[in-house]
């Protein structure tokens, strides 16, 4: 089946869909939820597998071709690996990966690899025991590092990031090390701003260390070398100078990269989201649980999307960050 291509009102095309498929989360990171968790989303509120499925095969025949499944984190959801099985046997979908914070890739990443599943972000915010402890609230560094290494056996699942995100007067400390990481293993760094997408809504703008500041403080010791920006990517990457590895910077915050966005979002409960720091959503499981045919979804995603916002206003006078964090919305 193939549909007319997916586009917003500012004449972005829509290739890319994010789906949260847990609220849920076995970390407690800073940045993201409060020390005791956040009023969970009810279990009959969640879609189903069939319901995502659903969804995801009608957004593929509108060219969303690259599907990436979020959390939470996405490991903790019962059969995950079942979920993503079901979504590579789609045709129209040509890229299925996974951001996770790696805790549970020990057990999952032989199945989630045979699920079909080509690429994977792993966050890790510290290379640091303790201080990986202190940002996350779990003391889990050497069981995310062996999920990392289980991961590292399959060929298929290459290249593999690692996402860090970039608080200031916390991640100067990493900076070296995630660079010499990055020289020294298969996987490419990211760092990620900051961005108010906490639960706390504690975000100012001068928590953020922006990339520029870690890029440069990382040239001194060792030079880098832009490589082109791809299409509606969110990295600036760099090489090495001297061959050895990638890095890379997603500056949300200090350079947004909102016009050629090409990425919509799916909630666990069904939400459509045009925009990581929307104020609307779309519901789409009311429909689909009164019985919507394809067409009649069709048009509702086509309107929402329609309406997706030109740009983020994060920094600027009068930004409303979204009542949802970003544990509940899916990066
Ligand atoms: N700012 C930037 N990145 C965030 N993430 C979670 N919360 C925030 C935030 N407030 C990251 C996670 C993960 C990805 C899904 O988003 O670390 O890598
Ligand atoms: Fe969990 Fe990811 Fe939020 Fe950390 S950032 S609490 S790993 S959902």
């Amino acid at each position: 089946m193939e549909l007319e291509p997916l586009r917003d009102g500012h004449g972005r095309l829509i290739g890319d869909l994010r789906v949260s498929v847990t609220d849920r989360c076995n970390f407690r990171c800073q940045y993201c939820m409060p020390a005791e968790g956040l009023p969970w989303l009810e279990r009959s509120g969640i879609l189903s597998f069939e319901e995502i499925a659903r969804i995801v095969s009608l957004l593929s025949a509108m060219g969303v071709h690259n599907v990436r499944l979020t959390g939470g984190e996405p490991l903790v959801r019962r059969n995950f690996p079942e979920l993503a099985r079901m979504l590579a046997g789609i045709d129209d979908v040509h890229d299925l990966s996974v951001t996770t914070n790696g805790f549970l890739l020990e057990r999952d990443a032989e199945a989630l690899v045979a699920a079909g599943v080509n690429r994977f972000n792993v966050s890790v915010d510290s290379l640091q025991r303790d201080r990986f402890f202190e940002l996350t609230r779990r003391d889990a560094l050497p069981q995310v590092l062996r999920g990392l290494e289980a991961l590292a056996a399959f060929p298929e699942a290459h290249p593999i990031k690692i996402n860090a995100v970039s608080i200031r007067d916390f991640t100067e400390e990493e900076v070296l090390p995630f660079a010499q990481f990055a020289r020294r293993t298969p996987y490419q760094v990211r760092f990620i701003e900051f961005m108010p997408l906490d639960a706390d809504h504690a975000w100012t703008p001068e928590q953020v260390l922006s990339g520029e500041e870690i890029r440069a403080a990382i040239n001194l010791t060792y030079p880098l070398e832009p490589e082109p920006r791809e299409a509606s990517a969110t990295a600036q990457v760099y090489r090495f100078a001297d061959g050895k590895g990638r890095i890379g910077f997603i500056n949300p915050v200090s350079e947004p990269f909102c016009g050629d966005c090409n990425r919509i979002r799916l909630t666990a409960d069904g939400r459509l989201r045009t925009c990581l720091f929307s104020l609307r959503e779309t519901d789409l499981r009311g429909p689909i649980r009164d019985g919507a045919d394809d067409r009649e979804l069709e048009q509702i995603v086509r309107d929402a999307v329609w309406q997706k916002e030109l740009k983020h206003h994060v920094g600027e006078p009068g930004f409303v960050q979204p009542a949802r964090s970003m544990s509940a919305i899916g990066g």
